[in-house]
């Protein structure tokens, strides 16, 4: 079946900024594929919430996208359901907190696997389907900027900046087929992932970081989205766009 509708690919999107993303692209005509990794009554939730409130259609696909196996499965599975992928947003992570002297080889390399192999191949499995006009999208982080990096950040800002490298380079690679490549920087957004061995002192003080004064919230960082998914953005190319209320210039 090829649908005429475009077709999203959110990785991470049972959850967290991944889901108000699938939602919001939802909303604004995508059919989307929410991709998880364990939390399989969480995924089919938001396919119920896409499906009650849009005509949009979506299903929920498991996959490690740590994994090229799994991601080949996927972009298989979405094809033979959409017939088309046209916007990916490359969103699942590790957000892991570990200052130098704490990472391992272990923790080194799930975070690399994760936030680094994971959108790479991704990206190289993706290629062949996509058409002029497809846009991808990748979260990096306001903490790779200066001003914006606290403590313990040693090793989830190593793995975003190369994301953010793969973006620079892969605009210029992509551009003349007519497929743009952007990157979102999220300030600390309250999700289970930003919350994750943090006292509640420790996020009342993150909040008061930002000039406006709060945390934000996933809907902030989908509107962002949004507007690099739409066909508005189409001159918006190898961009680091960062959503964070102004904590991080
Ligand atoms: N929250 C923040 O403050 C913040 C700030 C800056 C940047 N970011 C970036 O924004 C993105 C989303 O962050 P978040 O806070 O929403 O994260 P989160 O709350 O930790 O949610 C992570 C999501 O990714 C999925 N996931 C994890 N590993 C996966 C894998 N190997 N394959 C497929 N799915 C996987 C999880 O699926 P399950 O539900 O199945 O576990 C979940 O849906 C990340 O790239 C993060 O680095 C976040």
């Amino acid at each position: 079946m090829s649908s005429t509708r475009r077709v999203a690919i959110v990785t991470g999107s049972s959850r967290g900024i991944g889901r108000a993303i699938a939602l919001r692209l939802a909303k604004d005509g995508y059919n989307v594929v929410i991709n998880y990794l364990s939390n399989a009554s969480k995924a089919q939730e938001v396919v119920e919430a896409i499906q009650s409130s849009s005509e949009s259609k979506a299903i929920a696909l498991k996959g490690d996208v740590g994994s090229l196996a799994e991601g080949e499965k996927l972009i298989q599975e979405t094809l033979k359901v959409f017939g088309r992928i046209d916007t990916v947003v490359f969103n699942a992570a590790w957000i892991v907190y570990q200052a130098i002297h704490d990472v391992t080889e272990e923790s080194y390399e799930e975070a690399f696997r994760t936030n680094v192999k994971a959108p790479l191949f991704f990206t190289k499995q993706l290629l062949p389907y996509l058409q002029s006009g497809s846009r991808l999208i990748y979260l990096s982080s306001s903490l790779t900027s200066v001003s914006g990096v606290g403590p313990n950040n040693f090793l989830y800002c190593a793995t975003k900046g190369a994301v953010e490298q793969m973006v620079r380079t892969l605009a210029k690679d992509l551009g003349g087929k007519g497929i743009t490549v952007n990157c979102i920087n999220p300030g600390p957004t309250d999700t289970d992932g930003f919350r994750t061995g943090k006292t509640e002192e420790q996020i009342k003080f993150i909040a008061g970081l930002s000039p406006v004064g709060r945390l934000g919230q996933p809907d902030d960082i989908a509107g962002a989205v949004s507007f690099i998914a739409s066909e508005s953005s189409a001159w918006v190319n190898g961009q680091i766009l960062r959503v964070n209320g102004g904590m991080a210039l």
